[in-house]
């Protein structure tokens, strides 16, 4: 029975591989909390060996996205916490601007799921007149977020947060006004790319990295490592935002100084 089945059982060791191979995703990197989705799921379905549950995934691309859509939960907005993004624009932008000028300033949504914020910072770059030739990079463990990030075509409720006027600049309607379409000129300022937080190492000449509501889940090794990657990735007075429940408790023994509320500074 699933409920017997502990955690670190050989049977679960060779789910946890045979995820790892198929997706990319390191369950051991993660709480408990994501064992227990992951039997959630299994007790959703019926399934009582994860054998079986593997045999389904990797054959029913259904069930494969439904197990990614529940343990990574893509779920995002546009300029998700206003205020953050009130602060972005008056206070960090502006700063990096004064800093290092218009033209390469390298900006990335790490963690980016359905494409709501890469392209919220693709609007900010645009009305900050930010250069066109440094793309926003976004990027996400789940090709299948990514794939709908590209598309770029919201529902009427995703866009409750971005204001009126830009709105009206930034997108197209179609059905009728139930889907918003994201317009060219903010599509070509994001690049795509799939990559793993966890595993996989990042280019050092970052501005401004957000990284919301993507850690929850980790451990708080992982976390940590994270940040420590993530100092490493941005360039001396470049900023971290996280998400507003991810407080960096010790980003001081990282390297980090704080900026603001759930903002951090490279020295
Ligand atoms: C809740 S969404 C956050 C979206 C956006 N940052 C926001 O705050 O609205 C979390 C995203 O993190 C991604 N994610 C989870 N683990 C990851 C990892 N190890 N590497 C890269 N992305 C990961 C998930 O696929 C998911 O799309």
């Amino acid at each position: 029975m699933i409920e017997k089945t502990i955690y670190d059982s050989p049977e679960y060791d060779v789910f946890k591989n045979g995820v790892k191979k198929l997706t990319g995703l390191d369950l051991n990197s993660y709480k408990n909390q994501i064992h227990r989705r992951v039997h959630m799921l299994m007790q959703r379905w019926n399934i009582s060996s994860y054998d079986a549950y593997f045999k389904t995934i990797k054959e029913d691309d259904g069930k494969l996205r439904e197990f990614l859509d529940y343990l990574t939960i893509n779920v995002s907005e546009f300029f998700r916490n206003a205020n953050k993004w009130n602060e972005l624009r008056d206070v960090v932008i502006p700063d990096l601007i004064r800093t290092r000028g218009r033209k390469q300033l390298k900006i990335w949504s790490a963690g980016s799921a359905t494409g709501e914020e890469p392209y919220s910072l693709a609007i900010l770059s645009i009305e900050a007149k930010l250069s066109p030739q440094t793309p926003v990079l976004a990027s996400d463990i789940d090709q299948g977020a990514i794939a709908i990030a590209k598309r770029g075509h919201y529902l009427k409720r995703q866009l409750v947060n971005v204001p009126r006027e830009l709105v009206s600049r930034y997108f197209t309607t179609a059905d009728g006004g139930e889907t918003y379409l994201v317009n060219s000129e903010v599509k070509a300022r994001v690049s795509f790319q799939r990559l793993n937080l966890i595993e996989d190492s990042f280019s050092d000449d970052f501005d401004l990295i957000l990284c919301r509501n993507v850690v929850i889940y980790f451990s708080s090794e992982t976390k940590t490592a994270l940040y420590h990657k993530f100092l490493r990735a941005l360039r001396p007075g470049g900023y971290l935002l996280v998400g507003s429940t991810e407080q960096i408790f010790d980003y001081r023994k990282i390297g980090f100084e704080s900026a603001g509320a759930f903002l951090y500074q490279r020295p």
